[in-house]
This record gives C-alpha cells, sequence and structure tokens, in this order.
C-alpha cells in the first residue's frame, strides 16, 4: 500500500509556500526596470490587469488539477485524460519545463550566493566593475556554490512538505517581507529617492506597445509561477476544505505587493545615485541590473553611509535575492521529485538523488556557457545570431513553452476534464463560489480569450526568437 500523501499542515503555510514560488528573482528586479522602462503606473495597471484577469484563472485551474487528482503534472494529466496519448503530452512538458528552467535559474542564483559572499569579505569595491563579474562567473568557485546550493535545497526537500518545504516558508518568507520593507525604509530617507519613485509610479499610456504588453504577460506568468507544474504539484498537497480561489488570490496579491515594493527600493536607490539617471537607459536583463549596474549604486551608497555601511547593504540586498531564489528553486525542484516518487514510486530521498545528479550536472554545462567552455558557449545559431547553451534553455523553456504551457492547462481543464468537474473541484472550500461572478468569469476566460491570448505570445516567441521576425 502506497503511503498516504503528504500535505501542507495549514492554509497559512500553503499561502506561504505558493507565495515562496512566486515570489523570486523576477520580482525584485526584472519587474521594477520593467516597469521603469515601459511607462510607470500605466504598466503597473496593465499588469494588474493581467494578473487578474488572466493569470488568476490558470492559477485556479493549475491548484485544482492538483488537488482533485492528488498527482504530480504528469499523473494529474493521465489520470483526466480519459486514455487520450496526446492529452498526456502537456503533462510531460509540466515536468520538463521546471527541471530546465531549474537549471538556469539555480545558476543565476549561484551568482548571487558568491556575491553575498563577497559583499560579506568586503569587497563590494571589486564587485563594482564589470570586468569582475565575467572572471567571477567563469571561476571553479560557481561550482563550489552550486554543490553548497544543491544541498541547501535538497535538504530542505528531503524533510518533506511540512517539515521541509512548509517550514522553510514560514521562516524565510516573513524575513523577506521585513528586509524589503526595512530596506524600503531605509532608501526613502536619501536624497533625491522621491524622484525615483516619481519615476516609476507616474504613468505614460504612451509607452504601452504591443511588445510592451506581451512582455508584460510574459512577466506576470512567470512571476506567478504558472505553466510550469508548480502549482499543479503545490495544489495536490493542499487539503480539500481549504479555498482554492481564496487562496489563489491571496498568493496573486502577496506576489505583486512584493513586486511593487521592490520598485520602491531599486528606483529610489538608483535616483539617490544619479538624480538625472535616464532609466531607460536600464539593462533590460536581470542579470546585468544585478550584478553589473547595482553593485556600482550599492558602492555610491559609501558616499553617504561608508564603505561599510555601503557593503550592509549591499549584503543584504543580495541576501534578500536569495531568499527569494531559494524558495523558488525549492518549489521547481520539488515537481520533477513529487513525479519520480508518484510515477516511479521511489522514496522521497532517492528521487531527490536522481533529480539532484541530472541537475548539478546541466546547471554545470549551463555555468560553462559564459566564455568557459567554447562548445556551450556557442551552442547553437538561431535567427543568424550564437547562443550559448544558457541562453538556449532560457530561450526554449522559458520563453516559448511557458505560454504554451499556460494554454494547454486551459484548454485541458475546460474541454478534457469538462468545466463541471472543474467547478466542483473549486467549490470544495469554497462554497460561496458556486454561481457567482468569478465563476462564470473564470469558466468563460479559460475557454475563450486566454488561450488565444497565449497562443499569440507563443508564436510571436516562436516567430521571433527562432526565425528573428518581429509581428510587433
Ligand atoms: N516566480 C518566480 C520568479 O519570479 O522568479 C518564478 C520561478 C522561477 C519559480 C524559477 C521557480 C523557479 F525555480
Amino acid at each position: 500500500m502506497s503511503a498516504a500523501r503528504e500535505h501542507f499542515g495549514s492554509r497559512l503555510g500553503f499561502i506561504l509556500a505558493a507565495a515562496g514560488s512566486a515570489v523570486g528573482i523576477g520580482n525584485l528586479v526584472a519587474f521594477p526596470v520593467a516597469a521603469t522602462k515601459s511607462g510607470g503606473g500605466a504598466f503597473l495597471l496593465v499588469y494588474a490587469l493581467f494578473v487578474i484577469l488572466i493569470c488568476l484563472p490558470v492559477m485556479m485551474a493549475e491548484l485544482a488539477l492538483g488537488r482533485h487528482t492528488d498527482k504530480d503534472p504528469v499523473g494529474a494529466y493521465r489520470t483526466l485524460s480519459g486514455g487520450s496519448k496526446l492529452w498526456q503530452i502537456p503533462g510531460w512538458l509540466a515536468l520538463i519545463t521546471p527541471f530546465m528552467i531549474a537549471v538556469f535559474y539555480l545558476v543565476v542564483t549561484v551568482w548571487v550566493l558568491g556575491y553575498l559572499v563577497e559583499t560579506l569579505g568586503g569587497n563590494l569595491d571589486r564587485l563594482a566593475t564589470e570586468a569582475y563579474f565575467n572572471q567571477f562567473i567563469n571561476s571553479p568557485s560557481v561550482f563550489v556554490y552550486l554543490i553548497a546550493l544543491m544541498l541547501l535545497i535538497n535538504g530542505i526537500l528531503a524533510l518533506g512538505v511540512k517539515d521541509g518545504i512548509e517550514r522553510a516558508a514560514k521562516t524565510l518568507m516573513p524575513m523577506l517581507f521585513a528586509i524589503l520593507i526595512g530596506l524600503v525604509a531605509f532608501v526613502l530617507t536619501k536624497e533625491n529617492a522621491i524622484l525615483g519613485v516619481q519615476y516609476y509610479l507616474i504613468p505614460d499610456f504612451s509607452k504601452l506597445t504591443p511588445d510592451v504588453l506581451s512582455s508584460a504577460m510574459a512577466q506576470a506568468f512567470f512571476s506567478l509561477s504558472l505553466g510550469m507544474g508548480i502549482l499543479i504539484t503545490y495544489g495536490s498537497y493542499m487539503e480539500s476544505h481549504q479555498s482554492i480561489p481564496g487562496s489563489a488570490k491571496v498568493v496573486a496579491l502577496t506576489d505583486t505587493m512584493v513586486a511593487f515594493t521592490a520598485g520602491l527600493l531599486i528606483l529610489p536607490t538608483i535616483f539617490h545615485f544619479n538624480p538625472q539617471i535616464d532609466p531607460t537607459e536600464l539593462s533590460d536583463s536581470s542579470a546585468g541590473m544585478i550584478f553589473l549596474f547595482l553593485p556600482k549604486i550599492f558602492l555610491a551608497l559609501q558616499d553617504s553611509i561608508g564603505y561599510v555601511g555601503a557593503s550592509a547593504f549591499a549584503a543584504v540586498f543580495f541576501f534578500l535575492v536569495l531568499v527569494a531564489a531559494i524558495t523558488s528553486l525549492v518549489s521547481i525542484i520539488e515537481v520533477p521529485v513529487a513525479t519520480l516518487r508518484d510515477e516511479r514510486g521511489m522514496d522521497r530521498r532517492k528521487a531527490i538523488y536522481t533529480v539532484g545528479a541530472v541537475q548539478v550536472v546541466l546547471a554545470a554545462f549551463c555555468a560553462v556557457s559564459f566564455g568557459m567552455v567554447q562548445w556551450f558557449t556557442e551552442f547553437v545559431t538561431l535567427a543568424g545570431a550564437n547562443k550559448s547553451f544558457f541562453d538556449l534553455v532560457e530561450i526554449i523553456f522559458y520563453d516559448t513553452i511557458l505560454p504554451l504551457n499556460g494554454l494547454l492547462v486551459c484548454l485541458f481543464v475546460i474541454y478534457r476534464w469538462k468545466k463541471a468537474n472543474f467547478d466542483q473541484e473549486l467549490q470544495d472550500g469554497a462554497p460561496g463560489f458556486a454561481g457567482s461572478f468569478s465563476q462564470r468569469y473564470v469558466n468563460f476566460a479559460l475557454g475563450t480569450f486566454i488561450p488565444v491570448f497565449l497562443l499569440l505570445i507563443f508564436i510571436n516567441t516562436v516567430a521571433l526568437k527562432f526565425f528573428g521576425i518581429s509581428f510587433f
């Protein structure tokens, strides 16, 4: 007889774990920069609408799939596919995608850990040079940090859903909120900080081009950990008396609030450093911001708070990003672990060793894609440009397959599993949801314009990334 399925111990535990997954590097850096460059308050408004109108229904669909079947994504799709082999494909995609996203996200997290250690060692001045970044990411120490990180994350996972994932979230998430608020409060007292707030919030609707809308959508989707099998897996650890719509709303709100608050940290810090700065020139990539741009700004803080103060500020910031990334990685690595347990009957430990071993190797391939090994650095040519192994993983799984997975979740839930069954699952634990406007909206949207919208994003990404054709 198989052991009883593990569950989160409380609603709060589930919410913090899911919020831990959602709050990641994307929230702390990518969101503020995208908002600033793409219309400030206008972007914030559109982003909020995407979260409410598009992402929330998808989130409910994923949670309901998991909770109803009590299974990992592969098992969830198989159970409800009615024997159709074709409908099992989304299950496999919802396994491979998190597996591979974890691989490139691990590498960026390794760099964050490395930068944290350097700032603690008093080397902020070194970090503030571009040459250092290239030297660091190509140094053997990345492998040491990679092993340390894997041990930490898998150590949390080895303790199980309640004593590992939930306990870590209950400790780390309040800490993350406190640190973020503390940093914002501190930086808002600095000269010219308010200019950053203004730039961040004042709306400019002329910047809302189709391209911006598409990337706001992708950002919201990624930020809420959709399309990665995570919420199917976490849904399977939810008790049936807990409200899926209610919990999903709290998770989405928390994630969006953290992203919004991060803007109140990043922009004022930048404007304190240079009130004349043109934020449209900021790097588009989170990595560019975290490792090349922000260290310079942190170093410049020494003029007002001294070198030690500036180093402490930088260390707290890197720690914040590290905590956010770790809780995200915990959730994403749990997906293949759950699949090996459910589908292959492995025990938790064996599943962790198996997943961990393959991931370390693939993450190492990504880590050497920045010059250490030429073959991985110039792995393929896409749309006329050289792409490394790291780039390729990001383009295939993050840019391309993520919206496809979202699209397949919607179609599967509404047209294969069927609306009535989905509704029934949502009503368990949320009796008030039955017959409500929200219920009608969720049903309608998931079966109509959300998949169409995600399909357009998917087609546009494939055209752009693989063939260099831009529709917008
Ligand atoms: N919501 C996460 C973020 O914004 O960074 C998305 C995510 C990425 C979750 C990577 C998990 C993960 F491993």
